[in-house]
């Protein structure tokens, strides 16, 4: 029996955004969503299963880990072992490198490297559709670090249908401004549920992102680097209103993170093609092609610490860690 792996797994950045959960237990999102995964910013994370009898314990970058983050991973590990028909308690170490809850997602690539992990120790099936799957219960969106490259989250109506998808999509480059990388006040899990119990525009939402997920996987397929941009700059704007109309109102734009928008837009007037997108935190990420992303990184610079990042590999076992 193996007693222990590490898997790595790198977060993403969504396209059309995943806000809102209709089944909290099973973690089915209200709507799909779509994203890129990112080449830089890597979770590895080994599990080694405990043959003490010892409780679960979790370590990030070093430090033993208490907590919401603790619970959230035992939570998880007793779904894995409940799965496994297995007791064993483990010991999970995991190195971040990505700035831990600032909205860029280390919740994603967290778990999916937490999920491809525990699935080989645990003996899971360790297909991607089977680690997609897992992964979401972690985090609605760890379900989209699995795949490589760009994937569609398919929303589903029960387990076995949620989850995500690789999808052929154009080259694509993000320039990511890191404007902040504190933790963030308000969890996306908290907001989301203030935004389902409190937003009078939480149905327009919904809608609306279901129509441009549509819309978007039509400007994949057809390679249109324009539309994507477009498409992905108006939802994730919606998706900050929709925040934002929230009570108590939840922001996670700054100022700082409007003028990276404004800085975009003036990009655009001089004929860059270049869209902003933002998660539940303040930093903002430029969508542009690959030939025009060091100029947009140039640009915004002055901004904050830009990093420009490329479509990266799915979550994966790493044989030598
Ligand atoms: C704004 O996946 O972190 O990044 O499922 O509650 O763990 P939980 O939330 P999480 O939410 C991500 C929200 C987002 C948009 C997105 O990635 O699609």
């Amino acid at each position: 029996m193996t007693i222990e792996a590490t898997a790595r797994a790198h977060p993403n950045m969504a396209l059309v955004k995943y806000w809102g959960k209709r089944d909290e237990q099973l973690m089915l999102p209200s709507t799909g969503s779509l994203s890129m995964t990112l080449d830089e910013f890597p979770t590895t994370t080994t599990v080694r299963l405990r043959t003490d009898g010892g409780p679960d314990v979790l370590e990030l970058n070093g430090v033993v880990a208490g907590g919401d983050a603790a619970a959230r991973v035992t939570r998880f590990l007793d779904l894995v072992r409940e799965r496994a028909g297995s007791e064993a308690r483990a010991i999970v170490r995991s190195r971040n490198e990505v700035p831990t809850g600032a909205g860029l997602a280390s919740s994603a690539s967290g778990f999916a490297a937490l999920a491809t992990a525990a699935s080989a120790v645990y003996e899971l099936p360790q297909d991607t559709t089977s680690r997609s799957r897992l992964a979401r219960r972690g985090s609605g969106s760890a379900c989209r670090s699995i795949i490589d490259r760009m994937a569609v989250w398919h929303a589903g109506t029960d387990d076995e249908s949620s989850y995500a998808e690789r999808i052929d999509a154009p080259e694509l480059a993000m320039v990511v401004v890191v404007l902040d990388s504190g933790r963030k006040k308000v969890s996306s899990r908290e907001a989301m549920r203030l935004t389902a119990a409190t937003s009078p525009f939480a149905a327009a939402w919904r809608e609306s992102t279901a129509r441009t997920l549509e819309d978007m996987l039509a400007a994949c397929r057809e390679g249109d680097v324009t539309r994507i941009g477009e498409l992905a700059e108006v939802n994730a704007l919606r998706m900050h209103a929709v925040i934002q109309s929230t009570s108590p109102s939840v922001r996670y734009l700054s100022g700082r993170s409007l003028d990276v928008f404004d800085g975009i837009e003036s990009l655009r007037a001089d004929g860059i093609g270049v869209w902003g997108t933002a998660d539940a935190g303040p930093n903002v990420v430029a969508i542009t092609r690959p030939a025009d992303a060091a100029a947009v990184a140039e640009a915004l610079t002055s901004h904050g610490e830009v990093r420009v990042v490329r479509p990266g590999p799915g979550a994966r076992l790493l044989e030598d860690p």
